[in-house]
């Protein structure tokens, strides 16, 4: 059993931070341990609602978030409904208004275009307000600033900001990026984290065991 598990807050008297996996129950969203998520104006338990928008079982689109990762207060994730049919020669949804345009109900899902999953990896930190759109796939490690709007993969261990999210710089240079990618510090045991916790924190790799 991990620290995370079946725990909703990590930190005593503070009910504004939540492991996000024990507050989920879309059966379409897939948080890893200890991830948490902030929020200072919306209770953070009701992430999926808030958080995750125009995200519907129809579509089968999956929100996959990785361990370790940080997620500020508003930070959202716009799935596939938002995206109304660039391919219809008008962007009204009338597969939506199935009923008022004698449209199949079962070809409501052509009121949009699927752009797929969103993948999120690990120790990934999302800034306050950032939005990161359907089909995007951010790597381990990556840094999104705040306000940023995602609209292409990141790769790992990138920080980016603006609108549409640009790279601002790599966090290390690539030989650190690619060590950790190796190892994988997330995957380790809570007891091999705790052991190397401070050598994490003062960012010498060399010294990790
Ligand atoms: C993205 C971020 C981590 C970058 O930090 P940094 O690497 O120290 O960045 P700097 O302040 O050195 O700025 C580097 C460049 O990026 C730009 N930049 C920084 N943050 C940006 C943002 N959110 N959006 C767009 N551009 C940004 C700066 O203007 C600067 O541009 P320049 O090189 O043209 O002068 C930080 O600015 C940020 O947005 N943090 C999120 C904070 C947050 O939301 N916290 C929530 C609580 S957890």
């Amino acid at each position: 059993m991990t620290i995370s598990e079946n725990k909703i807050y990590p930190r005593t008297g503070d009910t504004e931070t939540v492991y996000l996996k024990n507050v989920i129950t879309d059966p379409n969203i897939e948080i890893g341990d200890y991830t948490m998520y902030n929020d200072f104006v919306c209770d953070p338990q009701d992430f999926q609602k808030n958080n995750v928008l125009y995200h519907y079982p129809v579509n089968h689109d999956r929100l996959m978030i990785g361990k370790f990762c940080s997620i500020a207060c508003g930070a959202k994730f716009i799935f596939t409904s938002a995206n109304h049919s660039l391919k219809s020669l008008s962007t009204y949804p009338f597969p939506i208004f199935f009923e008022e345009w004698g449209l199949d109900v079962t070809d409501i899902t052509d009121a949009w275009d699927n752009k797929g999953d969103i993948i999120v990896g690990n120790d990934v930190w999302i800034g306050y307000e950032a939005v990161i759109l359907s089909g995007v796939t951010i790597g381990d490690g990556a840094v999104i600033g705040s306000r940023a709007v995602v609209t292409k993969d990141i790769p790992p261990y990138t920080i980016v900001g603006g609108v549409p999210a640009k790279p601002i710089r790599k966090r290390f240079n690539d030989v650190t990026i690619a060590r950790l990618l190796e190892l994988k510090w997330w995957d380790w045991s809570e007891e091999r984290i705790k052991a190397n916790l401070k050598i994490i924190q003062s960012g010498r790799i060399d010294e990790l065991n």
